[in-house]
């Protein structure tokens, strides 16, 4: 058997056996030369011996920062394989600049995310957060004014990796929805291909019952939806947000909730997490979740076992599948 490639371990000590759990780690020893040091504070002169023949950082919440000084440490250093989403934070422009190679595990987080959002976007459609308050206020609604999904525009901003997985859905869902689409990378051929009419934002806006937001945060995607979109929404509209809380003016839509124009299911606000005593927090028609779209408790494990493939495939001498090109980062998560 080939040499195993020498692997250093750099994330959070509180999520390391989330991330890998037993079955997982007895495979990243068969694959990797795992040093026993788990790096969980880069500026500790006991990671030097543990760096000097890394050929692998396999990171998770809480790595270092991999940058140029960090790099002089990791002499060997071909890939760093990131057992999480994005790798923004962390890997600095110069590890592409060496050509050391970069994978995210973003694929393995979508999944849970796509769950999520499909699941508040059926709620959505049937207003279910406001008939779930009057219920509790003993108020039954009538047949005519109930909601249901057929019928219901569902505005998808972004088709991202996870923007993709909910228009899958949508398309394959029971209900009949009719979706539409805003993503300046996608072509209108593509956006049908996808199962959505592509429109412009502000289309998007107007025509949807529920606003569903999944491009990256960018500067150029800072307020995506401010007040002035928020205002093209239709009355009894929802805005479903699982992707960030910059996207969205959260001042203007709370006000817009406040008054009972608007419904919002929001797993992420700006800022992050919101005042205590936000009027968010105490809205019948909002439902504030803390971040709780991405990969929790069990399915931590996906991203593990996506980054430990990843090893398997650097020690095979294959391309890494969740590579992440420079190129890309002006337009990704
Ligand atoms: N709530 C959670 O726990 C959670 C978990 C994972 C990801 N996220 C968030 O979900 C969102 C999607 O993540 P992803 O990994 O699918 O993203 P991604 O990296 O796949 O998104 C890139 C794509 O977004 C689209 N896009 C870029 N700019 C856009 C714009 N101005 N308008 C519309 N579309 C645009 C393009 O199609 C681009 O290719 C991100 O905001 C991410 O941070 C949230």
């Amino acid at each position: 058997m080939a040499e195993r490639p020498k692997l250093v371990l750099a994330m959070r000590r509180d999520i390391v056996d989330l991330v890998l759990p037993p079955a997982l780690r007895a495979r990243l020893d068969t694959l990797a030369d795992v040093h026993p040091l788990l790096v969980t504070d880069a500026s500790d002169p006991a990671a030097d011996a543990a760096f000097a023949d890394a050929e692998i950082l396999l990171t998770g919440w809480g790595a270092p920062e991999v940058d140029a000084a960090l790099l002089a440490r990791l002499p060997k250093l071909g890939a760093v394989v990131h057992a999480a989403g994005t790798v923004k934070h962390h890997v600095h422009p110069v590890v592409w600049e060496r050509g050391i190679g970069v994978s995210s595990a973003a694929d393995a987080n979508a999944g849970p995310v796509v769950d999520f959002t499909m699941a508040t976007i059926v709620l959505a459609a049937r207003r279910t957060l406001g008939a779930a308050a009057d219920y509790h206020r003993g108020v039954q609604p009538s047949y005519p004014e109930r909601r249901g999904a057929d019928g219901a525009v569902v505005g998808v901003i972004g088709a991202s990796r996870i923007g993709r997985g909910v228009l899958a859905r949508l398309a394959s869902a029971a209900a009949d929805f009719e979706v539409l689409l805003a993503d300046p990378y996608v072509s209108a051929d593509e956006a049908a291909r996808l199962g959505a009419r592509l429109v412009d934002l502000d289309e998007l806006c107007a025509g949807s019952h529920i606003v569903t937001v999944h491009a990256p945060d960018l500067p150029e995607t800072r307020h995506l939806l401010d007040a002035r979109r928020l205002g093209l929404l239709r009355d009894g509209a929802a805005v479903v947000n699982t992707a960030r809380g910059r996207l969205v003016d959260t001042e203007a839509l709370a006000r817009a909730c406040e008054t009972g124009r608007l419904d919002a299911y929001l797993d992420v606000t700006d800022p992050e997490p919101l005042p205590e005593g936000h009027v968010l927090h105490r809205l019948r028609n909002v439902l504030l979740t803390p971040h709780i779209a991405g990969c929790q408790g069990t399915e931590v494990a996906r991203l593990g076992a996506y980054a430990v493939d990843e090893v398997a495939r650097f020690a095979a001498g294959q391309p890494l599948l969740g590579a992440v090109r420079v190129e890309d980062l002006a337009r990704i998560a």
